[in-house]
């Protein structure tokens, strides 16, 4: 198996079906999409469920209930840890459930670290573009994947790495944990990642754009910023920031870009 997309999905239903059709319709079929959805309701089931009878879609739902218990620790750096343990892939690639991937994004990114040994993490560039409640796209901002970087945090975006499984033992010895599921970390949890990839390698780019990331009205970075805070928003700790991530990855690395 060449790639495993580990893709976390929570109430989203206007986007999940989108995000699941775009990975599916990839040009390169040798991949598996392990779906993690954190107890979604029903009008995103209902969304999902066709998708399901996919072979290469593998799906696992959480018994997530109270709002405490999502607060407790950053739900996606939950669901991606469990999925990595299940994956089979001798790539990892992340999906989030308001993400399109370009329909050739599988196969530029697997051609490129098959072509490159000594290269351990790819990112692409990608598109990031805000909607309104009514779908409209208010604004577009491209994220260029230009240079070599150990200041990935902040810049690079979730859903445009993909880096190689015999990483991860080596992540998961110094830091003891894959991704870091922290809450402190819940708006940050990529760039908390990223953080810990840089300290070991740097990032290399492809300079294509193969995602679209679609910010909408519910996502938790909209509703962390926005002046009525969500119940899950006012449940969770003091959220660090991108200033102090970077500024500490500097700071360990030596690096400024
Ligand atoms: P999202 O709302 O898209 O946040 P952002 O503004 O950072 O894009 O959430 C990111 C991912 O986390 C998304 O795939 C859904 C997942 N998620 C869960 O799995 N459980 C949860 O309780 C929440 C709030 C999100
Ligand atoms: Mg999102």
């Amino acid at each position: 198996m060449k790639v495993s997309i580990i893709m976390t999905s929570y109430n989203k239903p206007h986007f999940v079906g989108k995000a699941l059709r775009a990975a599916l319709n990839q040009t390169m079929g040798d991949f598996e999409l392990l779906l993690m959805d954190d107890n979604s309701d029903a009008e995103t089931q209902r969304v999902i469920r066709p998708f399901l009878s996919d072979p290469r879609v593998r799906f696992y739902r959480s018994g997530v209930k109270s709002l405490e218990e999502r607060a407790q620790k950053t739900r996606y750096a939950v669901l991606i840890n469990q999925a990595i343990r299940l994956s089979r892939g001798e790539y990892i690639t992340y999906l989030t459930d308001d993400n399109i991937y370009h329909p050739s994004r599988l196969e530029r990114m697997s051609n490129y670290l098959d072509e490159r040994p000594d290269v351990q993490i790819v990112y692409s560039s990608s598109v990031t573009r805000y909607v309104d409640d009514n779908g409209k796209i208010v604004r577009t901002v491209e994220r260029p994947a230009t240079q070599v970087t150990r200041m990935a945090p902040c810049i690079v975006d979730h859903c445009s790495v993909m880096h190689r499984r015999s990483i991860l033992p080596e992540v998961y010895r110094r830091f003891g944990a894959f991704w870091d599921e922290d809450p402190r970390y819940y708006r940050l949890g990529d760039a908390r990642f990223f953080w810990r990839l840089n300290q070991l390698w740097p990032f290399h780019p492809l300079p294509e754009v193969l995602d679209y990331n679609y910010i909408t009205t519910v996502s938790l970075h909209q509703q962390m910023f926005s002046e009525e805070k969500s119940a899950l928003i006012r449940k969770l700790p003091p959220q660090k920031t991108c200033r102090e991530l970077r500024e500490s990855l500097a700071a360990l690395t030596g690096h400024g870009t």
